[in-house]
């Protein structure tokens, strides 16, 4: 009979020098290079860059900050005081609906929650994201109820390219 090997999974904060493997291992078509500015937010005492490992090898991650979320239009809105924000959540794509992502939330929130956070909460795409906003929706996570608004960031292609992309998304909350 063929046994299942159960998947082990290890939580820890992002370090120093694991961030070329990172950018490597979930980012190898730009040269952005997104991982160096969230261990940033971690070294400056504002967050945790959570990575999940599978034996030596990243397969996913979630930057918590505890500094609460800074956009304009969730601030004007939300008291963000004793509020933790999720971003730049993503699980490499071999080894998704295995639970990876949903550990890296829980552990946020115990984090958050130690930190003395008492809610929490995160932008997803309004339109294009199903799996996540029902992952999200699974744990707890409600709308706003202010409806959607656009975000943008830059990135550089692997070529060198600058460019703009942006995204209608929405915010969702939860107590702690
Ligand atoms: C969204 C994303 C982060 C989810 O990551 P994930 O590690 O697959 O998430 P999980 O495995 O914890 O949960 C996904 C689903 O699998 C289910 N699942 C968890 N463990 C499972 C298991 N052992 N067997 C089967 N299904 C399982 C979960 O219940 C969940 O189901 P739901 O969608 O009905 O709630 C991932 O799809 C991703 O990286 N997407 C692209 C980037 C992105 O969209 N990031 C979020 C931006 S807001």
């Amino acid at each position: 009979m063929m046994s299942e090997q159960a998947l082990t999974i290890t939580i820890k904060p992002a370090e120093a020098s694991q961030l070329e493997m990172l950018e490597h291992e979930f980012s190898p078509d730009t040269l952005s290079k997104p991982h160096y500015p969230r261990y940033e937010v971690q070294q400056r005492g504002e967050g945790v860059y959570l990575i999940a490992w599978h034996d030596r090898t990243p397969v996913g991650h979630f930057l918590l900050r505890w500094s609460g979320p800074d956009d304009t239009r969730v601030i004007k809105y939300i008291d963000v005081t004793h509020c933790a924000y999720l971003e730049a959540g993503a699980t490499s794509a071999a080894y998704r609906r295995k639970g990876i992502a949903t550990a890296l939330i829980r552990e946020a929130e115990r984090v958050a929650r130690a930190k003395g956070c008492t809610q929490i909460g995160l932008e997803v795409g309004s339109t294009d994201n199903p799996e996540a906003k029902r992952l999200y929706e699974h744990l707890g996570y409600g709308n706003w109820g202010q409806g959607e608004f656009p975000i943008n960031w830059e990135y550089i292609d692997k070529q060198g390219n600058r460019g703009t992309e942006s995204e209608m998304v929405t915010y969702l909350h939860k107590r702690l």
